[in-house]
């Protein structure tokens, strides 16, 4: 396993080389002399998973890994890839500039707010670097996403995680108690990954306005658009108000972009200049990316559609496994957590050889497993597959 690439090396080191003359120096030798046993903690979670994905058969039945969006891109997106080949000859400045003032526009912000960059793990990652320099802390929920946690760590942070509460969200009230002068970030992941809770939105809010004044605040929005109303939960009006947030954005979910790489994030100027020297932010991005996230922003009835499917997929899988006897956490995103009747990492690989990739975890001292919602064909298969073993 020790040399084993995974879905986030993968990102890391493109990021890393398409970005790696902007980086501040210092960071890439960091990374480069950084011994091997160290860089493998960021992997330590991907590490069973990846062992299963080296042996899955070559065409899955059904891929429920990684919460993806199968019913993407768009056809107008695709369309706007096409179109953009002629001229790919080019650089993008003005596509990107347009990129980040259509965003900015639809959100009543100024463009000086916005920094878009392949995807959003690389503006996660350099939120991680900035705000936990010189041995900060980072406080986040235990169980969440854990990108911008594990990369404060390999960054020197101390890591602070809060148990979630009874009903599997995030603890707004033990986070804030655990706020000290040493405090470099908190991330907020909202909905959460793994367990696809949201909080109060009210509550979120006023949490931020009040512990920003003590320090960076980063709410990860990553599914917000598979809530029913993500203008009414979403913490871009906070940044509106001044306040010292960050929150990030993704067209991977529910636009259908995770190949074609294109994130941002929203936050007040001095964040995004503070921001901008860990990366080349928008220089990653391809032509074929920004055509077609130009063409995609805010496509209402491609969104209402795909998520109208991913919410049918997910009601089939929720009655599978009513119908097996088995609960599971009730889901604001494109992904599923529910607690086994046996060892994680033996089901995972059980569905594996059935064709159906999905994901364990470890959380509460149980096994549980994240199913990432897909077409009905591929909840077909997951029954399938389930029922044998279930
Ligand atoms: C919560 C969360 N944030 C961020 C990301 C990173 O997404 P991307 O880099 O594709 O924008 C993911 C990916 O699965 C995620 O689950």
């Amino acid at each position: 396993m020790a040399n084993s690439i995974n879905r986030r090396t993968w990102i890391k080191s493109s990021a890393l080389m398409a970005g790696g003359l902007a980086l501040a120096s210092g960071t890439v030798d960091k990374l480069a002399a950084m011994p091997v046993a160290k860089t493998q903690r960021l992997i330590t979670n991907f590490e069973a998973e990846q062992e299963i994905m080296q042996s899955a058969p070559p065409v899955l039945k059904a891929r429920l890994f990684f919460n993806e969006n199968p019913f993407g891109p768009s056809p107008a997106a695709k369309k706007a890839i096409t179109d953009s080949l002629d001229l790919s000859y080019q650089y993008i400045f003005a596509q990107t500039g347009q990129l980040a003032g259509k965003i900015a526009a639809y959100e009543g912000l100024k463009q000086s707010n916005i920094m878009l960059s392949s995807g959003s793990s690389p503006l996660l990652e350099a939120a991680a670097m900035h705000y936990c320099k010189g041995g900060k802390s980072v406080i986040t929920g235990e169980t969440t996403y854990d990108d911008l946690p594990s990369h404060a760590v390999l960054h020197g942070a101390k890591l602070v995680k809060v148990p979630l509460t009874k009903d599997y969200k995030l603890d707004l009230d033990a986070i804030e108690a655990k706020v000290d002068d040493n405090t470099g970030i908190i991330y907020i992941c909202n909905p959460n990954n793994p367990t696809a809770t949201v909080v109060d939105a009210e509550k979120l809010k006023a949490f931020c306005e009040r512990v920003s004044k003590k320090t960076m605040v980063f709410i990860d929005e990553a599914y917000i658009d598979y809530l029913d109303d993500p203008k009414s939960t979403t913490l871009i009006g906070n940044v509106k108000a001044g306040q010292n947030i960050i929150v990030s954005r993704t067209f991977s979910k529910l636009y259908g972009f995770a190949g074609l790489r294109c994130g941002y994030i929203v936050a007040q100027p001095a964040t995004i200049g503070a921001l901008s020297i860990y990366g080349s932010g928008s220089g990653n991005l391809s032509s074929a990316t920004v055509a077609a996230a130009l063409a995609a922003y805010q496509e209402t009835d491609f969104l209402k559609d795909a998520r109208a499917k991913t919410i049918a997929s997910r009601d089939f899988l929720y009655a599978t496994l009513k119908k097996e006897g088995y609960d599971y956490i009730p889901s604001s995103a494109n992904f599923v957590m529910f607690p086994l009747k046996m060892d994680g990492a033996k089901f995972v690989g059980e569905m594996m050889k059935r064709g159906v990739g999905v994901r364990n975890w470890k959380m509460n001292g149980t096994d549980w497993c994240r199913v990432s919602i897909g077409r009905m064909d591929e909840m077909e298969a997951f029954a399938d597959a389930f029922k044998q073993l279930s």
